[in-house]
């Protein structure tokens, strides 16, 4: 009978990208995607660390896997992602679910196939030399008519909110070559949406001497093919005028920005580090919406960062209604061990935060009513 795998995925896009590799490695081995958790024979927990919540939810259902695994001891269950990346998290997994056979984190995805070989039978991988050796990993598009395609890895911003620079290294961009290879391959396969993959998009090509983000959107462009290009993630201390100016000029790029604001106060910007303020951000809402007509601009905010007062929170809510957003991912804050903000006074009370993240839900409601009657 033929082996099967099922692969949970918590997170981010990157993280999907990264479950498709696993598939990749699995499918090479003959292994068939099963429809249900109990009838794979791998079982991979792919995890995300980005807020408390999403670590809860690891433990919550890989802890529920105990009766499964005793009772089919063949099957085998790894966990890897954002989550293991972080040694205590790891060896605290490793330590409370005995039943778990592997366990790694993102510097080690591109050993998935020496581990699945392991006769060893417990195996935790854990290091911090971060490369880019997953990039030559095979894959398995699982997303439709949209292939992930990376460009970099990693983030040096150091937001004081962010685990993301301590679970995936510094910023590391893939050669263009090989980038524009990817899409070519992807385009001429029949995809018709290739978004554009990193934490931090605009610093493409910085850490190695590479072409810029802009220019690389443009190679992008040129690609022949009927194929729509999107891109994320962009800081908003790094987009400059000249990727607005290419977003612009073609149409091949969806009208649509996603950037990030995280809240509308310039004191709370400065304690997060962002770097940027909201005179300076909202002068590039400006630009973006007067060269790209139409556009859909989407952002994040963090309600609840240390120390935000309601004033800083007002703040927040005025920005918000000036650029009156097409979409809001908003979040409460949530304290991340190792990071700046985690020893930050006026931590706030779940039940402020909650008040104020259902509050940027209801203007978001707001917008979007108004929009549709055709005030915009
Ligand atoms: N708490 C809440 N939200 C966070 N984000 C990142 N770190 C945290 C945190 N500690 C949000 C940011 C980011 C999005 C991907 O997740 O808004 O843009
Ligand atoms: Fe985190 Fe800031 Fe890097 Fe985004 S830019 S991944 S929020 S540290």
């Amino acid at each position: 009978m033929e082996k099967k795998y099922y692969i949970t995925t918590y997170g981010c896009q990157l993280n999907v990208h990264e479950s498709e590799k696993l598939a990749g490695v699995l499918k090479q081995r003959g292994f068939l995607p099963a429809t249900k958790l109990e009838d794979a024979d791998v079982i991979v927990f792919n995890t995300c660390a980005i807020r408390e919540g999403a670590e809860d939810r690891v433990f919550g259902n890989v802890g529920a896997l105990k009766k499964l695994k005793k009772e089919h001891k063949d099957k085998i269950i790894a966990v890897c992602g954002c989550m293991t990346q972080q040694k205590a998290k790891a060896e605290k997994l490793y330590k409370i679910f005995p039943f778990i056979d592997i366990i790694f984190g993102t510097s080690n995805i591109y050993k998935f196939e020496d581990f699945l070989d392991k006769k060893t039978k417990r195996l935790l991988a854990y290091d911090e030399a971060f490369n880019l050796e997953g990039e030559k990993m095979p894959f398995y598009r699982t997303s439709g008519e949209n292939a992930w395609v990376n460009i970099m890895q990693g983030c040096n911003n150091f937001c004081t909110y962010c685990i993301v620079p301590y679970v995936r290294g510094r910023e590391r961009s893939r050669p263009s070559e090989d980038i524009i290879n990817e899409v070519e391959n992807a385009v001429k396969e029949g995809y018709k949406l290739i978004t554009l993959l990193g934490q931090n998009v605009n610093s493409y090509g910085k850490d190695c001497g590479e072409i810029s983000f802009s220019q690389l959107l443009k190679k992008v462009a040129e690609i022949n093919g009927d194929f729509k290009i999107a891109f994320m993630t962009s800081h908003p201390k790094d987009l400059t005028s000249d990727v607005i100016d290419v977003i612009a000029s073609n149409d091949k790029f969806l009208k649509e920005i996603h950037l990030p604001v995280q809240s509308g106060s310039n004191k709370i910007l400065e304690r997060m580090n962002r770097k940027y303020t909201v005179e300076k951000y909202l002068s590039i809402i400006d630009e973006i919406k007067s060269k790209i007509p139409n556009v859909r601009i989407t952002t994040d905010i963090i309600v609840g960062f240390p120390g935000e007062s309601e004033q800083d929170f007002e703040e927040t809510c005025n920005l918000v209604k000036k650029v009156k957003y097409d979409g809001i991912f908003a979040f409460m804050y949530s304290v991340r061990e190792g990071t700046v903000a985690e020893k930050m006074d006026g931590q706030i009370s779940f039940d402020v935060k909650n008040r104020r993240v259902n509050k940027i839900l209801e203007l978001e409601k707001e917008i979007k009513k108004e929009k549709a009657n055709g005030n915009n």
